[in-house]
């Protein structure tokens, strides 16, 4: 344990605070082409920041968005080498009305941080360069090999951090992953997960007649892919809440009786849960509970959906295309690939006659269970007691992070998933903030957690 690391962390928090707000006001967009350039700046803005605290730093082009490399191996090699993932890209700000502050003007308010990216995942990626940093500035070292990886595609999908991971899988050798891009179970609650759900998702494209036509004229006689999708969409689920595509469950491992039991000792209040969510009551599939629906059992949802006439006052139109956004969230041991293969299945059966349609593929993540035993987590739940003064819960997860299991696979290390962010931080959405008060502690979790790593 540093003393003098964790001092410092002390001493510099208001410049550590300055600081991420910089990196908070480049719109690194990576979803918007036109924000290509800026998406850029943020990765050299953090290479800057890494050879500041000490680190040798690459940064490597992509065909889409750089990734950042960053490097220290003077730990020497008895110690462990620790990969820390994390992502500089950003989720579009939209609908800008909706902000209270600027989403690219991190504005302080009741002991939060409100910009874009506080919370995910600028924040938090940059909790582990100030940890990197007090530990380099007062020990002149750090106590474990240390490679930190940063992407600008994680919000589309990571597509080209897969095929960099394979290619410098050499490179990359690690014991461990850590990854700071999820949430504490609640304030002053910390967590760390067993679980990430996986992602597929698609466009359904329907196209009937060869153009718009008088739906007076017409109707009755030619399909309408309107109407169609309505029946695609309807058909993805039974009365019971669970997905209706064929062979869907096959591949969904059973979880251990442990891990039920474990969600279900979590303190979590359903009727507060409907009501913050302004629902009258909530609903998914039979049989579980909200906290299983959201971690442990895959779901089904029209994400978009794109038809006809949708401007002010009526039109009567026979559409002649539809198109609907549907994504799955993933368990154990689905596959996006395979889910792919069933729905593709599943709408050749149900499309009505007159209708052609073509499933396309966006892009998908596996999903990922957390291997609990070893060091690794012994070390996080040591670390996040003496810094919050409070175990960490074990918790699963319903986002994803695409990467984290082609990282096990191909580096052949265990990850480790803990989070500081909060469940109302409003990831994705207007006004997403970032506590202050975990920014600190967490920066202190993290000093002890490569600390406990290296010892
Ligand atoms: N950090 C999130 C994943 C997450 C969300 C973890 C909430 C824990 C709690 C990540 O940046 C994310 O948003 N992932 C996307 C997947 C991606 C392929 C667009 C997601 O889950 O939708
Ligand atoms: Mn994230
Ligand atoms: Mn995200």
């Amino acid at each position: 344990m540093s003393a003098e690391a964790l001092h410092f962390v002390d001493e510099h928090l208001s410049r550590f605070r300055d600081e991420l707000y910089d990196f908070l006001r480049i719109p690194s967009i990576s979803a918007k082409p036109e924000y290509a350039q800026d998406t850029r700046r943020a990765a050299e803005w953090l290479a800057e920041r890494l050879k500041d605290a000490g680190l040798h730093v690459d940064i490597h082009d992509t065909p889409g968005h750089p990734v950042v490399l960053g490097r220290w191996d003077e730990a020497g090699p008895d110690a462990p080498t620790v990969l820390i993932y994390g992502h500089y890209d950003v989720q579009p700000p939209e609908p800008l009305e909706e902000w209270d502050s600027p989403p690219f003007e991190p504005t302080e308010r009741d002991g939060r941080v409100y910009a874009r990216g506080t919370a995910d995942d600028k924040g938090q990626l940059y909790m582990h360069v100030k940890a990197l940093e007090a530990w380099l500035a007062t020990e002149g070292r750090l106590p474990v090999n240390v490679l930190l990886l940063a992407e600008g595609e994680e919000e589309v999908g990571s597509e080209h951090l897969v095929p960099f991971v394979a290619e410098h899988a050499e490179e990359l050798a690690c014991d461990h992953v850590v990854i700071s891009d999820s949430n504490m179970f609640a304030e002053g609650m910390p967590s760390v997960l067993f679980s990430l759900r996986g992602l597929a998702y698609f466009e359904i494209h329907l196209t009937g007649a060869r153009s718009d036509l008088h739906s007076g004229q017409f109707g009755g006689t030619v399909a309408n892919p309107g109407n169609a999708l309505a029946r695609i969409l309807a058909s993805l689920h039974d009365d019971h809440g669970r997905v209706a595509v064929e062979g869907f469950y096959d591949d969904v491992a059973d979880w251990d009786e442990e891990t039920r039991d474990r969600i279900r000792a979590l303190p979590f209040d359903e009727d507060a849960y409907r009501d913050e969510l302004e629902v009258s009551t909530l609903s998914g599939e039979a049989g579980y509970s909200s906290l299983e629906r959201l971690w442990i059992r895959p779901t089904c949802d029209v994400n978009g959906i794109l038809c006809g006439y949708t401007g002010e006052g009526a039109k009567t139109v026979l559409p002649n295309r539809a198109m609907a956004k549907v994504s799955f969230r993933l368990v154990p041991d689905q596959t996006p690939e395979r889910v792919g293969e069933l729905l593709r299945a599943h709408v050749e059966r149900v499309v009505p006659a007159g209708v052609r349609a073509e499933v396309r593929t966006l892009h998908g993540g596996r999903p990922w269970r957390a291997d609990l035993d070893g060091r690794l987590v012994d070390a996080a739940t040591e670390a996040l007691e003496e810094a919050f003064g409070t175990a960490p819960v074990l918790q699963g997860e319903g986002g994803s992070i695409p990467i984290v299991s082609d990282f096990e696979e191909q580096l052949d290390a265990s990850a480790l998933l803990v989070g500081f962010a909060l469940p109302g931080c409003n990831l994705h959405a207007p006004n997403e903030w970032f506590p202050l008060e975990n920014f600190e502690t967490g920066i202190g979790a993290l000093v002890r957690l490569y600390g406990k790593l290296g010892s």
